[in-house]
C-alpha cells in the first residue's frame, strides 16, 4: 500500500478514477461532485486543501480530502480496512475536524465509530434524490423565452447568471474564472449545460449535469435562477432540459443532492416537482 500526498488542486483525476470505479447508489459523492466541489472553489480555497490518495499495486483504493477541517472520503468498500488510515491521517492534522459521509456507507461509518466519532444530529444534511429518464416531462418556458445549451465560449455569461441566483446570502464570490475552470474540469460539457435565455438574451436560469457514462448516471450540481424570474417555472424547465440532453446522451438515470434539513427547502421542492424521488441522507461526523 502507498500513500501520496497532493496540496491544492492536485490528485482530481486520482480522486474521480476511484469514485468512478465504487460508485453504486450507496455512495456519497459521483464524479461530477468532486468535479464542481474542486473547480469552483479551487481559487478561493485550493491552497488550504490537502488531499491524500493510498493505492494499492495500480489501483487507487481510497484517498480522504481535507479542507482542511472538513473531510470527505472514498473508500473502496473490498479495501474498508483502509477507512481507519484515512481517519488517522486526517486526525492528525485537525483533531477536532468534521467528517461528511452517506448513511448507506456502512463501511466508512464503522471505521468512524471505531476512531471516536459520532453523528451530529443537529447538523445540516443533504437527501439524494434519483430520477428514472425514461418518462420525462417536456419542459415550457414563458412566451419569449429560450432554452438551450451553453457555448464553450460563454465563461462570463455563465458565471454572470451563477452568481444572480447564489446571491440570496450576499453577493456570490464565484468568479469568471472560477466557472472557466469548471467548463474545463472533467466531465463538464457544454451540451449538458443549460440556460433560459430572457427575451433580451441575458442568461436567467441554469442547470448543469455531469454525465458518468460507464453507470448511465447524470449529477444535477448546480441549478439556479436569478431572484428577479423565480416562481415562474424557468428552473423546472431547465432542469428538464438538461435531463433530456443526458438522456439523450445516453443515461438512463439521474441523480441530485439537495439539503434535506427544514432551514433549506426549496431545492428539494424545485426537485420533487420535477419527479426526483428521496433516498439516503448525509450524515456529519464529530468527535468529542
Ligand atoms: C431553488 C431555485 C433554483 C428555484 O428556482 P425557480 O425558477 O423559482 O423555480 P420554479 O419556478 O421552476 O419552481 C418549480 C417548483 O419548485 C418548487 N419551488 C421553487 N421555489 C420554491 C420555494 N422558494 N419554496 C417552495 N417551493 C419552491 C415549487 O414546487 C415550484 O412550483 P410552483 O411554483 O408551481 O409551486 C431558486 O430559488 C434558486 O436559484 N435558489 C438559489 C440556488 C439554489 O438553491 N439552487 C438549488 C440547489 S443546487
Amino acid at each position: 500500500m502507498r500513500r501520496r500526498d497532493f496540496e491544492g488542486s492536485g490528485g482530481l483525476e486520482l480522486m474521480q478514477e476511484l469514485v468512478q470505479r465504487t460508485w453504486s447508489p450507496r455512495s456519497r459523492l459521483h464524479i461530477g461532485d468532486v468535479a464542481w466541489e474542486r473547480a469552483v472553489n479551487l481559487g478561493r480555497s485550493g491552497d488550504t486543501w490537502r488531499t491524500a490518495v493510498w493505492d494499492e499495486g495500480d489501483q487507487v483504493v481510497a484517498w480522504g480530502w481535507a479542507e482542511p477541517d472538513h473531510l470527505s472520503l472514498v473508500v473502496d468498500p473490498e479495501w474498508a480496512e483502509v477507512a481507519g488510515d484515512v481517519l488517522g491521517w486526517f486526525q492528525e492534522r485537525e483533531p477536532d475536524g468534521v467528517v461528511s459521509v452517506l448513511e448507506a456507507e456502512t463501511h466508512l461509518i464503522e471505521a468512524l465509530e471505531k476512531a471516536g466519532y459520532h453523528s451530529d444530529d443537529e447538523a445540516p444534511f443533504f437527501t439524494h434524490h434519483r430520477i428514472s429518464l425514461s418518462d420525462l416531462r417536456t419542459p415550457v418556458v414563458p412566451e419569449g423565452f429560450t432554452l438551450r445549451h451553453v457555448r464553450a465560449d460563454e465563461v462570463k455569461e455563465r458565471a454572470a447568471v451563477h452568481r444572480a441566483a447564489w446571491s440570496d446570502w450576499g453577493p456570490s464570490k464565484v468568479t469568471d474564472e472560477d466557472l472557466a475552470a469548471v467548463m474545463s474540469t472533467w466531465p463538464y460539457e457544454p451540451e449538458l449545460d443549460w440556460v433560459v435565455e430572457a427575451p433580451s438574451g441575458k442568461f436567467v436560469a441554469s442547470a448543469l449535469i455531469w454525465h458518468d457514462k460507464i453507470h448511465g448516471v447524470g449529477l444535477v450540481e448546480p441549478v439556479g435562477c436569478d431572484p428577479s424570474y423565480r416562481r415562474q417555472g424557468l428552473a423546472q424547465a431547465v432542469n428538464l432540459a438538461a435531463l433530456h440532453a443526458v438522456r439523450d446522451a445516453g443515461a438512463t438515470e439521474a441523480m441530485v443532492c439537495p439539503r434535506g434539513d427544514n432551514a433549506y427547502p426549496q431545492a428539494r421542492a424545485l426537485y420533487q416537482s420535477i419527479g426526483f424521488r428521496p433516498g439516503a441522507r448525509s450524515r456529519l461526523y464529530v468527535r468529542g
